[in-house]
C-alpha cells in the first residue's frame, strides 16, 4: 500500500489530492481571534476620496482645495476628516532609493508637503496603492515592497491607506520538495546538514527518492496547501546569531512554489521558488535566519491552500507593516504615533468579511460603485447580509459615496446616504466639495447635497459608538424595513422603497422588539424623530407611511 502511494505521489498521480484541493479552495487558515486594532476607525471612518468623480485627473492644488472646502463648508465639524488621494498620484518611477514618489508634474511639492498642508487645516491625508505589482491604472504598487512603502507613508504622515487588488499575484499553493537543509554560520564554511530521511513528517508529507539527484536522492514531497509538514527538532546550535539556511531542492513542475519556515515556533520566514526551467534535477534556495544557542526547532510547510488564504495573508502582511512603520517613525522622530487607518479594497472576491477584521479596519464588500440607483441598491443588497462581520474598529465597506454625483435625484442621494449610515459604512464622500463654497467665499448652505451629507442626526446613526450594523427585519420585493440598535437603548429605523413607483411601508414596534438583537425597552409610547423631515412625533405601536420611488424614511426612536 505504502509503495503504491509512493508511486502515485512520485508520478504526480493523486486523485485524493485533487478532491482535497477542491475542498480547500474555500477554506481559510487564519486565526479569526487575531483582530486588527490600531486605535483608528472606532466608528466608521469619514472623509473624502478623489476617485469617484476625478479619476486620474488629480493634482496637488485640487487636493488642497478639496481639503479647504471640507473645512470651510462645515463638513469637518460634522466629523469628516480624511482627504484621500486615490489612484494616479504616483510617478511611474520609484526614486533612487526604491521609494514611491508623487507624480513629478502633478504633485511637484511631494506628498509629505501636501500632508502638512492638509494637517494644518486639522485634517488627515490618505493615500492609495494596490496589493499587486501595479495599481488599477497601471502605476507602481506595493506587492513585494510592503516594508519600504509602509515606511514611506508613515514618514509622509499619511493616516489612511487604501490597498486595492489589481495586478495581484496570489501566493502559490504548491511547495518545493526538500532534500537537505544546511545551516551555516555566516563567515564559516562548516555547516550542519539535515537530511530529508531524518525529518519528522506529518500529514501528507512523504519521503521519496530520485536517483538522478546527488547524495542519497531522498527528498520530502507533500508540503503544499496546508496538507503536510516537515520538522527538524532539537537541532544544536553553538551560539546566537544569523545563519544561512540553504535548502537543497528536488526540482519539479512548472508552477511557482512557496514555503514557510517556522523557527522555534515564533519566527516565520518565507521563500518562493520559481517553476523549474533548469537542466539539473536539484537546485538550491537560500535565506538568512536568526537562531539561538542550544536546541532549535524547524517546521517547513506551505499553509496557503486557497486564493482566500493568499489574499488574507497578503493584506495581513501590509496591515502589520503599517503598524510597524508608524511606531518606528514615531520613535525615530520623537513624535506621537500617527496610526494609519487601513482600507482593504479587494472587491469582496475572497470573502474579506471573514478575514478582513484580522488584517485591517475596513474591507470592500463588492466591485466598484457607480452613481446609478441600480448599482447602489445592488451593493446594499450584498452588504446588508453581512451584518455580523462589522463592529467597532473593523467595518464592511460598500464603497465610497456617490451622493452628489451623476444624475442621482435628491431622493436617491438621501436614500444612498441613509443606507450607508444604517450599514455602519465608512462615509467617504466622492463628490466635488468645492461646489459648496460660493465665489465670494461664503458657504452655500442651501446646497441640497451639502444638506444631506451634513445632516448631523443621520451621521449620528452612522457614528453610533456601539458600532452595530443594521439588519433587515421585514421585506417584500420592493420595500425593506431596517433596524440599527443605538446607544441608550434607542434604535434607528429606515424604511426603503427600492421601486420606481410610490409604495406604502409599515412596521410594528412590537415586532421589532421581538428581535433578539434589539434592546429597545417595551413601552406604552415611543418618541420618534424623522431625520430628513426634522420632525418629532409619537408612535404607540404601528407606523405606516407612503414613500416616493427610490426613497427612504429615516427615524430615531426611543421609549418614553
Ligand atoms: C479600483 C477600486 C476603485 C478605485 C480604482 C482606482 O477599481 O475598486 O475604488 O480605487 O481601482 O484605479
Amino acid at each position: 500500500m505504502a509503495e503504491i502511494k509512493k508511486f502515485l505521489r512520485k508520478h504526480k498521480i493523486c486523485p485524493v489530492c485533487t478532491v482535497k484541493k477542491l475542498a480547500a479552495a474555500t477554506q481559510i487558515h487564519i486565526d479569526g481571534a487575531d483582530r486588527f486594532y490600531n486605535g483608528t476607525a472606532l466608528t466608521p471612518p469619514m472623509g473624502w476620496a478623489s476617485w469617484n468623480l476625478f479619476r486620474n485627473h488629480i493634482n496637488e492644488n485640487l487636493i488642497e482645495d478639496i481639503a479647504a472646502a471640507m473645512q470651510k463648508s462645515g463638513l469637518a465639524d460634522c466629523g469628516y476628516q480624511y482627504v484621500n488621494i486615490d489612484d494616479c498620484w504616483m510617478s511611474s518611477t520609484r526614486d533612487a532609493d526604491g521609494r514611491l514618489q508623487g507624480d513629478l508634474g502633478t504633485f511637484p511639492h511631494g506628498i509629505k508637503a501636501l500632508a502638512e498642508k492638509v494637517n494644518a487645516l486639522g485634517l488627515k491625508l490618505g493615500i492609495y496603492t494596490s496589493n499587486g505589482t501595479l495599481t488599477c491604472e497601471d502605476l507602481p504598487s506595493s506587492l513585494y515592497h510592503e516594508r519600504t512603502d509602509a515606511e514611506t507613508f508613515a514618514e509622509w504622515g499619511i493616516e489612511y491607506f487604501k490597498y486595492d487588488f489589481c495586478h495581484n499575484i496570489p501566493i502559490p499553493t504548491n511547495a518545493p520538495e526538500i532534500s537537505t537543509v544546511t545551516i551555516t554560520k555566516q563567515g564559516c564554511h562548516e555547516g550542519i546538514t539535515l537530511h530529508a530521511e531524518e525529518a519528522e513528517l506529518r500529514g501528507d508529507a512523504i519521503l521519496l527518492t530520485d536517483e538522478k539527484m546527488a547524495g542519497t536522492g531522498r527528498y520530502v514531497s507533500g508540503l503544499e496547501a496546508g496538507r503536510g509538514s516537515m520538522y527538524f527538532n532539537n537541532v544544536d546550535i553553538d551560539e546566537d546569531g544569523t545563519y544561512a539556511l540553504t535548502l537543497c531542492l528536488h526540482k519539479t513542475g512548472l508552477k511557482d512554489k512557496y514555503l514557510e519556515i517556522e523557527i522555534n515556533d515564533t519566527d516565520v520566514y518565507t521563500l518562493t521558488e520559481p517553476g523549474t526551467k533548469g537542466f539539473t534535477p536539484d537546485g538550491r534556495n537560500q535565506i538568512t535566519v536568526k537562531l539561538k544557542a542550544g536546541k532549535n526547532s524547524f517546521k517547513f510547510h506551505n499553509p496557503v491552500a486557497s486564493k482566500m488564504d493568499s489574499a488574507a495573508k497578503q493584506y495581513r502582511k501590509m496591515g502589520k507593516e503599517l503598524q510597524r512603520a508608524t511606531k518606528l517613525v514615531a520613535e525615530r522622530e520623537g513624535r506621537e504615533e500617527k496610526p494609519i487607518c487601513f482600507s482593504i479594497c479587494e472587491w469582496g472576491w475572497n470573502k474579506p468579511w471573514i478575514w478582513g477584521h484580522t488584517a485591517g479596519n475596513l474591507w470592500r464588500t463588492t466591485p466598484d460603485i457607480k452613481p446609478i440607483w441600480l448599482s447602489i441598491i445592488g451593493i446594499y443588497e450584498r452588504t446588508v447580509l453581512l451584518y455580523k462581520h462589522a463592529g467597532v474598529g473593523n467595518w464592511n465597506d460598500p464603497d465610497m459615496l456617490e451622493v452628489g454625483n451623476g444624475n442621482l435625484t435628491d431622493d436617491e442621494n438621501r436614500a444612498h446616504f441613509s443606507l450607508w449610515c444604517m450599514l455602519a459604512a465608512p462615509l467617504i464622500l466622492g463628490n466635488d466639495l468645492r461646489k459648496f463654497i460660493r465665489a465670494d467665499g461664503s458657504v452655500d448652505t442651501d446646497n441640497k447635497v451639502l444638506k444631506i451629507i451634513s445632516n448631523k442626526a443621520a451621521i449620528a446613526v452612522n457614528q453610533d459608538p456601539r458600532g452595530i450594523q443594521c439588519r433587515r427585519v421585514k421585506t417584500n420585493a420592493v420595500t425593506d424595513v431596517l433596524v440599527k440598535p443605538l446607544e441608550n437603548k434607542e434604535i434607528a429605523v429606515c424604511l426603503l422603497n427600492k421601486g420606481p413607483v410610490e409604495a406604502e411601508v409599515s412596521f410594528n414596534i412590537s415586532d421589532i422588539i421581538k428581535e433578539a438583537f434589539v434592546d429597545l425597552p417595551k413601552a406604552g409610547e415611543y418618541e420618534a424623530f424623522d431625520i430628513w423631515e426634522e420632525k418629532e412625533f409619537r408612535i404607540r405601536n404601528s407606523y405606516k407611511t407612503k414613500l416616493r420611488p427610490h426613497s427612504v424614511g429615516l427615524y430615531r426612536i426611543k421609549a418614553i
